[in-house]
This record gives structure tokens, C-alpha cells and sequence, in this order.
């Protein structure tokens, strides 16, 4: 079996952060003290990716590029390509058919930021079906901005809704989603929807009339953010900060990610924490390091 591939999907329009998104990437924004595009790098690193695909627009590719350059200070490799217009998530699939070329695949939206205690272990388990989809499911108060899933009272999913005007669960699907190697032949079978889009959750719908589609669920200990609107943004990096400060763990770090990892050496962690020495995110790398009982373990 290929190994899981990952993409990040950072175009879009980020219209509802305006005028912030008019002359800057909405991925690049700061949520806290890294971008925010670190925070689902982050999690497609704890699933065990390492090669990985940023899709963003023609416009912004070079600034990601200049950010994070091959990968190799986080031990992945990155891959770029563009979308030339903002088309719809499920388009990732369509852009990436001869490189994904047959493996299963994770696509991470670059905006939604997922903590949870327990995360490496639902990554693991979402890595490891061989046939079929995972998404995650997160209980919301205004579910109808989101896919939205019921379920019947075994809790298996009965159906998924796009953006339903009445709701009938709050449970809305994030954006973090897990495919296996069938993912661009079954992209190829999604039509365009009202607002001329590719839509993940017709995505999803081919899976979950299969009965192939697994939706597990992110419980109250669990948080899921997405970072495209004002408050939101504001909400995700006061939680990163919150955590931070209080309990100094590192949110959504993906060169913390990598030496967990064991995707580089402790001797790169250090490295990496020195080169930031004067912010508290370097610091808190150096620690990470300084911390680390068994170096030998993770030296590459
Ligand atoms: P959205 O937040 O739904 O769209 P957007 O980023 O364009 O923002 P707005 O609604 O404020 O205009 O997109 C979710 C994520 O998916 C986000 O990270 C952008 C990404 N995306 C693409 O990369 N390409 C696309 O065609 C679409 C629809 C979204």
C-alpha cells in the first residue's frame, strides 16, 4: 500500500476577512505567533505525512514557497502547485491526480486549526483504513455554516448537508479529511454545485452512499477553530496563547511536530529554536529540546 500523502488547500478568496486577505494570504495571517497555515501542517505531520502538496492561488504560491522552501528544516517535502481560481476544495483532488498518482490522501484546509489530547492516535487510526474516508466531526452552536452530518442513534452517519439553512444536528464536519487511493476517480464524479463550486461534502456524500465513509467525532475535550472571520481569527490566537502560556505546551508547531515525530534530530530542534532565540516560540523549541530525554531516539 502507497503512503499517505497530504495536501494543504490554502487559495480560496478569504473575503470575509477583508480588507486583511486584500493584499495578504488568509493562511499567512498571524494566529498568535506562528502563520496560520503552521497549525494544520502541524497536524498532517503528527499523522506520519511527509510529502505534501500546498495549493494555494497563483498569486500568493511564491510567499508560501518563501516561508516554508522545500521542507526539509521539518524533515517533509513540499510540493507547489497553484489553483487558478477558487473553484472549490474538492478541486485539490483534480489538481493533484498525477502527483497523488494512486495514494491515499489527507487534505488539511489551511485556515482550521484541531487541538485534542488524543489527536496522534484519531491520525493514526484515519491513516490506517485502507478503504474509504474519515472526517471529524465538531459540535457547533451555528452549525449552518458548515457541512453539516446526522446520525442515526447507533451513531452511524445517515447523510451530510452543505451549509443546510435548518440543521438537524449541530455536528459539523471540519475541515480535515482523510481519502484512500480512490479519492481523484471519485473527484471526478462530483458536479458543480448552485454556487459553481466542487464541494467537498458531495466528496464525502460518494463515500457515505458507498457506506464507506467514517465520521468520527471530536469530543468536549477537543477544540476546532476555523480562523476565517474576525472572530474567529481573534478567538484562535487568544487560545493558542491561553494554552501557551498557561501549560507552556506548543500549539501548532510543526518543527515540534517533526522531532515528535522523529522526523528530525534533536540536534535540528535545537538549531531551529537558536534561530528564533529572540521570540518565546524559539525558546519554547530549545526547551522542547533541552527536555528531550532520549535524543538518540529520534536522531535521523
Ligand atoms: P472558505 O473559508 O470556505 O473560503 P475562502 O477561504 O475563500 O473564504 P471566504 O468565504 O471568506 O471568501 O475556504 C475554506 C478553506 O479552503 C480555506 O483555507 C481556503 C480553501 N479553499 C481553496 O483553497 N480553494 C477553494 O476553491 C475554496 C473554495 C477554498
Amino acid at each position: 500500500m502507497p503512503q499517505t500523502k497530504g495536501i494543504l488547500l490554502s487559495g480560496g478568496s478569504g473575503t470575509r476577512l477583508h480588507p486583511m486577505t486584500l493584499a495578504a494570504s488568509k493562511q499567512l495571517l498571524p494566529v498568535y505567533d506562528k502563520p496560520m497555515i503552521f497549525y494544520p501542517l502541524s497536524t498532517l505531520i503528527l499523522a506520519g505525512i511527509r510529502d505534501i502538496m500546498i495549493i494555494t492561488t497563483p498569486h500568493d504560491l511564491p510567499q508560501f514557497q518563501r516561508l516554508l522552501g522545500d521542507g526539509k528544516t521539518f524533515g517533509v517535502q513540499f510540493t507547489y502547485r497553484a489553483q487558478p481560481s477558487p473553484d472549490g476544495i474538492a478541486q485539490a483532488f483534480l489538481i493533484a491526480e498525477d502527483w497523488l498518482a494512486g495514494s491515499p490522501c489527507a487534505l488539511a484546509l489551511g485556515d482550521n486549526l484541531i487541538f485534542a489530547d488524543r489527536l496522534e492516535f484519531m491520525l493514526f487510526n484515519a491513516t490506517r483504513r485502507q478503504l474509504g474516508a474519515t472526517v471529524f466531526a465538531y459540535q457547533v452552536r451555528d452549525p449552518e455554516r458548515y457541512g453539516v452530518v446526522t446520525f442515526d442513534e447507533t451513531g452511524r452517519a445517515l447523510d451530510i448537508i452543505e451549509k443546510p439553512k435548518n440543521p438537524e444536528s449541530n455536528w459539523a464536519v471540519t475541515g480535515l479529511y482523510f481519502y484512500d487511493h480512490r479519492v481523484c476517480e471519485m473527484a471526478h464524479k462530483v458536479k458543480p454545485s448552485a454556487r459553481g463550486e466542487l464541494e467537498i461534502t458531495d466528496l464525502n456524500h460518494l463515500y457515505l452512499e458507498e457506506g464507506t465513509l467514517q465520521v468520527d467525532h471530536l469530543d468536549r475535550g477537543c477544540a476546532w477553530l476555523d480562523a476565517g472571520t474576525p472572530d474567529s481569527l481573534m478567538q484562535a490566537g487568544t487560545f493558542v496563547q491561553a494554552i501557551q502560556s498557561r501549560q507552556g505546551l506548543l500549539v501548532g508547531s510543526p518543527t515540534e511536530a517533526a522531532f515528535r515525530m522523529g522526523f528530525i534530530s534533536v540536534d535540528q530542534l535545537r538549531e531551529r529554536g537558536e534561530s528564533m532565540h529572540k521570540t518565546a516560540l524559539g525558546q519554547m523549541l530549545i526547551k522542547v529540546a533541552d527536555g528531550s530525554k532520549h535524543p538518540s531516539k529520534h536522531k535521523k
